[in-house]
C-alpha cells in the first residue's frame, strides 16, 4: 500500500509526525508531498498535489492535514475520483471507509490529538469498504464528479 501525505503550515508539525508514524509503525510506502517547512502555504495546491497521486494510482489513498481538515477536504473532494472528507474520530474514520469507500482523509492538525490522529489513520487504512448497496451510493456519488 502507498499512502500520500500533505498538509498546509497549519497541519505541517503533525504531518511530519505522521509521515514518520506511517513509514515506521505501520509500515506503508509514505509519498511526502510537502510542505518541507511550516512557512504559510494555501491549502488547495497540497490538496491537489495528493489528490492527483489518488487518481491517477500513484498512490492508493491519501492523507492531508490542515488546521481543521475542513479546507483540504473542500479542496480534494473537487478533483473528479476522490472521495475525501473531514475526519475527527476513528469511528467516523471506519464509517468512511466502510461505507462511503473514501480515499482521502483529511485531519486537524489544531483541534485533534496526534495519537487520535494516528488513530484515525489506522483504522483508514485497514477498514474495507462493504460494497453492497453501499457501492450503487458511492456510484451516484462519482456521476456528479
Ligand atoms: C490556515 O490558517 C487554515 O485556514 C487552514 O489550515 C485550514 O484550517 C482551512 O480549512
Amino acid at each position: 500500500m502507498r499512502v500520500a501525505i500533505a498538509s498546509d503550515h497549519a497541519g505541517f508539525e503533525q504531518k511530519q509526525q505522521l509521515v514518520d508514524y506511517l513509514a515506521s509503525e505501520l509500515k506503508v510506502d509514505t509519498i511526502d508531498c510537502g510542505p518541507d517547512t511550516d512557512d504559510r502555504v494555501d491549502y488547495p495546491d497540497y490538496a491537489k498535489k495528493v489528490a492527483d497521486m489518488v487518481v491517477s494510482g500513484t498512490a492508493d489513498c491519501g492523507v492531508l492535514v490542515c488546521g481543521t481538515g475542513i479546507g483540504m477536504a473542500l479542496a480534494a473532494d473537487k478533483v473528479a475520483g476522490i472521495r475525501a472528507s473531514s475526519i475527527t474520530t476513528p469511528e467516523f474514520a471506519d464509517l468512511f471507509r466502510r461505507h462511503n469507500d473514501g480515499n482521502v482523509v483529511c485531519l486537524s492538525g489544531r483541534f485533534v490529538d496526534l495519537q487520535v490522529n494516528k488513530d484515525i489513520i489506522k483504522v483508514f487504512l485497514t477498514a474495507e469498504f462493504e460494497g453492497g448497496r453501499h457501492a450503487e451510493r458511492v456510484a451516484k456519488v462519482m456521476k456528479l464528479d
